[in-house]
């Protein structure tokens, strides 16, 4: 699996090849995009992205319940990698039954066949990868849709950067990620601190840490974080715990947040280690922040002789799930 994180550059490469083949017509009151796990981290990204950028709102559904304002002008991007995902594939029934253009990000499965019946626009991703390994090209399609169809969150020439930026700096990252890896290995409770608005980074990163690892961890951002949780640390039922932190260097408010909480775990006598994401853009820092935690996490794994893409519980719920 290390060699399916490291081969990130050509997934981007093919993504960008199809730049431009999806486009939706609008207008747009709202922009829906629809998954659960690694394919539903892709719409938290495209929020991230689009917070600055975007005057139409983009929200992300990772439950069967479609928001009430879904309508004929929802931009409704329906993301799974396998195309069988139940709870996406009921959204996506309820958008469509609500007038909501649908556009499908999907390796195959029946969400291709739901598209294919309906006439739907398809940007397909490539089979055989697990869901959370094909993020890149799914984040890549998803820009591209929206970059063609007149909501530009990331341009062609930022994403074809981005990529630049993870060909030269691939095995610095990896073993970046080896000694984050080291670090992670330990029987003390993993916590994944960041600041607003980066919570999809530390999110993704659990997740990875979650399926590829099977460790539990715990994600903090702050300044929420600052609200609640802070008081949760001075007396916590769990025993230990150690803190990977990232922050990103071009929000110095941010950083300050983030030195604050490093400053409460360490006076505990906690180990942290702290991290400023890199990026040519806001692209590259998605994809350097992914790339680094993907690759930490399948290194913990094998640290612990155990299969990173083996996801059995995952597989009885989707079975249980139907
Ligand atoms: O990474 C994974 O394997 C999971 O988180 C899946 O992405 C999740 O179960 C949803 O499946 P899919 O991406 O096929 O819709």
């Amino acid at each position: 699996m290390r060699g399916d994180y490291l081969n990130w550059p050509r997934l981007v490469e093919d993504a960008l090849s199809k730049w431009g083949s999806v486009s939706v017509e609008g207008p747009f009151e709202n922009i829906v995009v629809s998954g659960m796990g690694g394919s539903g981290i892709v719409g938290d990204v495209v929020k991230l992205l689009a917070l600055e950028r975007l005057s139409v709102p983009v929200e992300v559904v990772k439950s069967h319940i479609v928001p009430s304002y879904v309508s004929a002008r929802t931009l409704f991007v329906s993301v799974s990698y396998s195309g069988n995902t139940h709870e996406t594939l009921l959204a996506t029934a309820r958008a469509l039954e609500k007038g909501a253009k649908v556009v499908a990000i999907t390796s195959g499965g029946l969400l291709e066949k739901l598209a294919t019946e309906k006439g739907l626009p398809v940007f397909k991703t490539p089979v055989g990868l697990l869901p959370r390994v094909s993020f890149p090209h799914m984040l890549t399609g998803v820009l591209g849709v929206l970059d063609s169809s007149g909501l530009t969150v990331a341009s062609r020439a930022e994403v074809e950067d981005a990529k630049r930026q993870l060909e030269r700096e691939a095995g610095e990252i990896a073993s970046e990620a080896s000694s984050l890896a080291e670090f992670a290995y330990s029987r003390e409770l993993l916590v994944v601190a960041t600041h607003s608005p980066l919570e999809p980074l530390a999110v993704r990163a659990k997740s990875e840490f979650n399926e590829n690892s099977k460790i539990v961890v715990k994600v903090d951002v702050a300044p929420e974080w600052m609200h609640n949780d802070i008081v949760g640390y001075e007396k916590p039922l769990f025993d230990e715990y150690r803190v990977v932190a990232f922050y990103d260097p071009d929000d110095q408010a941010g950083r300050g947040l983030v030195e604050f909480m490093v400053g409460e775990h360490e006076r505990r006598g906690r180990r942290v280690r702290v991290l400023a994401l890199r990026g040519v853009n806001k692209v590259g820092k998605v994809l350097y922040a992914a790339m680094l935690f993907g690759l930490a996490s399948v290194e913990l794994a094998l640290k612990r002789g155990l299969d990173p893409a083996a996801t059995e519980s995952i597989a009885r719920y989707k079975s249980a799930a139907g």
